[in-house]
Order: structure tokens, then sequence, then C-alpha cells
């Protein structure tokens, strides 16, 4: 499969890329990471990757080697070294190699990895036909916003969820519900949208914000809530987000049909909208 890589300041081969064992980030998960979907050689919302990416590392007081614009540059530079059309690019960046303490080094030079790899459009595409998911415990600590390497939780929730024959994990908080193991979730219910606001329980979602831009724009109403898991019954669409799987509709829920048990109409809807800001990029 066609990849790349950009390494602390260098291109090469995935194989050459090496990272040392006392990588902060492969110690202690102290690091973060932005995902970026390439569509027919045109990156979606980089800008707003490239904002959240810069948000997490300031959160976890790390600050970024390179400015935003640098960092498309090495995103555009991968992708036309690679020759790739369709694909993701993975990026994280950590608090760098040194002896093991919990406390900062006095100084250190963050490890920053760029890597695109191509990605196949028919994965996506047949996410769209409709998911399977489960409910489990929101066990992950209180600052979700933060997309961080450490994602035990959300690695232990997708591999529960693969082991019941499902594709995602929907946590649910004393809140209610708030996202999935690498997805939004957002249900229907009596013709208006819900999904969970935005705060430290979930990752904001660039698929997300890209939905409710296209909600408001068909007027759809919306409700910022955790849905409560007694509204399950209710629910008559559910659908989960991310930036690879775009919409991704619920067919069932904990194996119980979400509506018909079908992608709704909203769900359709949102997809057509969608495809239409992706045609005009
Ligand atoms: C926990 C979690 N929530 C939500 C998302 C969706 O984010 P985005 O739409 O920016 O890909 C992700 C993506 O990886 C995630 O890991």
């Amino acid at each position: 499969m066609a990849s790349g890589v950009f390494l602390n300041g260098r291109y090469c081969a995935p194989e050459e890329a090496l990272v040392s064992v006392d990588d902060r980030g492969f110690l202690f998960g102290d690091g973060v990471y932005e995902v970026i979907k390439c569509y027919d050689g045109k990156f979606f919302k980089m800008q707003e990757h490239l904002a959240r990416l810069r948000r997490s590392a300031g959160k976890i007081l790390l600050e970024l080697p390179y400015t935003e614009a640098e960092i498309a540059g090495v995103c555009h530079e991968l992708r036309q070294r690679s020759g790739i059309k369709n694909g993701l690019v993975y990026m994280q960046v950590t608090r760098g190699a040194a002896p093991r303490t919990h406390y900062f080094p006095a100084s250190y030079q963050p490890t920053f990895l760029v890597k695109i790899t191509a990605m196949d459009p028919g994965i996506w595409l047949e996410h769209r036909q409709g998911v399977k998911a489960i409910l489990l415990p929101d066990d992950r600590w209180g600052h979700c916003d933060i997309k961080s390497v450490n994602l035990l939780p959300n690695v232990l929730a997708r591999e529960k969820a693969r082991r019941q024959g499902a594709y995602e994990g929907i946590f649910i908080h004393p809140l209610g519900l708030t996202e999935c193991g690498s997805s939004n979730f957002f249900a229907v219910l009596e013709g208006r949208l819900v999904t969970a606001p935005e705060g430290e329980r979930i990752l904001s979602g660039i698929m997300r914000a890209t939905v409710l831009e296209l909600a408001a724009a068909a007027s759809l109403p919306v409700e910022l809530r955790y849905l409560q898991p007694a509204e399950l019954p209710l629910v008559t669409e559910a659908f989960i987000t991310n930036s690879s799987d775009e919409i991704a509709p619920l067919l069932a829920i904990d194996g119980k049909p979400v509506g018909e048990g079908r992608p709704g109409e909203v769900t359709l809807l949102l997809l057509e909208k969608l495809d239409a800001l992706k045609g005009s990029l």
C-alpha cells in the first residue's frame, strides 16, 4: 500500500522512520495526534484539523515545532511524493526522547511524525450501508476534548464491540451518551438531531462540526445535549461521524434495531449534503 513519512524534518520511507525507545509518546503516551482525510488529492478541513492539533498540544503544555502553514506544506509534499489521491494523513507530536521521569524534561525536541497512507474509498462507502454499535460505560479521563495518544479505553471499547460483532462502542456516562471509541454520536429523535455538546466529555470532531453546519444549512433542528439511555427506544435514526468514515448510519445498538434498522432519511440527506460539499472542494 502506498505511503510516505515525514519524521523530525526528514522525508523517508516508513521502514526508515525510527523513533527512540525513550520517546515520551512511547513511554507515557505524552503526545497528541490528528487524522486528516484526503479525497481525490484534496485535504478535507485541513485548517480545522491543524487548529485542533495546536489546541490539543496547548492543553498538554506542548509547543508545536512547526507553524500550521509548515505542517500543511508537509502534508501536501507527502501527498505529492507518494502520488496518493485518496488516503489518510496521521500526524503525531510527542514531548520527545528523554531519560524516563514523569516530570517534563528541562529541555527537549518534540518528536514530530506525519504519515500518509492510501485508503480505498470502498472502505468508507461500505460503512455508509450501516454499522452496528454496542453500549459501554464511559470510563475515560476528564479531558476527552484533547486528542491525546492515550487511547487505551477507546481501543478496549472498539475491541469489545468487534468481539460482539459490532463496529463501534458508544460510551455511556452518568450525564448520558457522550461519543464513541473513535467517532461522535448523533441520534434523531422526534425530528431533531441530538448530539453531545462540546466540552471535556467529547472530542470536538471535525466531521461532527461539518454535520452541524450541514444540518443548519438544511434547517434541521438540532439539540446539543446528552441523549439519555432511556430515550434509545424512541430514536428513529442514529449515526456516527469521524474523518475517515464520514457519516456511518447505525443499524442496531446492543442488538436492537435503530428505527427500521436501515439508514434513515435524515442520515441520507446529510450524506447527500456532505457529498455536495466534498464535490465543491
Ligand atoms: C474519541 C473520538 N471522538 C470523535 C472523533 C471524530 O473526530 P473527527 O471527526 O475530527 O475525525 C474521533 C476521531 O478519531 C475520536 O477518536
